[in-house]
């Protein structure tokens, strides 16, 4: 009888802060991981049991909700400024960070209610645009990628919405927490037509992780 060969799960793992602690709990999970391919972007793990892609953090979640990838690891703040529908079966325990809204630390706290549309800066234009909108302010939100900090300074956004994670760049640049949006992790996402077609693989990897948690838990 012929055998149907099915490829070994593909992981999307995040570029940058993540990247490290990903593959740190990967490996305490058991899992093979990736070998160093040289330019090749799509890696297969050192045991060939798996495959992996380093995507960019954003990315993430549109690689499983199409099923280009099977598993990933992002930032909850930025599966939920994707919007994606994907399974979230774990969330890991790194990548803790605070979406903020952020202003100018010398400038006075305004209620928001009083605010006459201010100008925010975010690289997170969905979420910050449902915040304000269910607080009946009218903000106008631009839009940026990087170096979002910046925008107060130079006048290009009365406030920001951002990341904090240590608070040090907030510091650093004069500016201040004035409302936090939303507490974010990493979590484990997956596909949810993987999640049934190649059940037995991806509940391995769960089960994986999820032992791992459990005994740092329980240290
Ligand atoms: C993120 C975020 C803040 C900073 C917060 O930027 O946008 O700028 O980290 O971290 P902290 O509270 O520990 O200082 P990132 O380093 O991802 O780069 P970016 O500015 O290019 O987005």
């Amino acid at each position: 009888m012929a055998t149907v060969a099915i490829n070994p799960l593909l992981i999307a793992l995040p570029k940058g802060r993540m990247a490290e602690q990903s593959l740190e709990l990967l490996q305490r999970a058991g899992l093979s991981l990736p070998d160093d391919a040289g330019r090749k972007l799509i890696i297969p793990s050192m045991d060939g049991t798996l495959r992996y892609i380093m995507a960019k953090p954003t990315d993430v979640p549109t690689f499983i909700e199409y099923g280009a990838a099977d598993i990933g690891v992002c930032g909850l703040e930025t599966l939920r400024e994707s919007g994606r529908n994907v399974y979230e079966p774990l969330l890991l325990p790194f990548g803790h960070c605070r979406l903020s809204l952020i202003g100018l630390a010398d400038q006075p706290d305004t209620p928001l209610r009083y605010m006459s549309q201010p100008r925010v800066g975010t690289k997170y234009p969905r979420l910050t645009t449902s915040f304000f909108r269910e607080r009946g302010v009218n903000a106008e939100i631009i839009a940026l990628n990087g170096s979002i900090e910046l925008a107060p300074l130079v006048g290009l956004a009365d406030l920001i919405v951002d990341i904090i994670e240590t608070g040090n760049t907030m510091r650093a640049n004069g500016l201040t927490e004035l409302r936090v949006i939303m507490h974010s992790q990493a979590v484990l996402i997956v596909n949810r037509a993987a999640y049934r077609l190649k059940a037995d693989a991806i509940q391995q990897v769960i089960t994986a992780l999820r032992s791992v948690l459990i005994t740092n838990a329980s240290i």
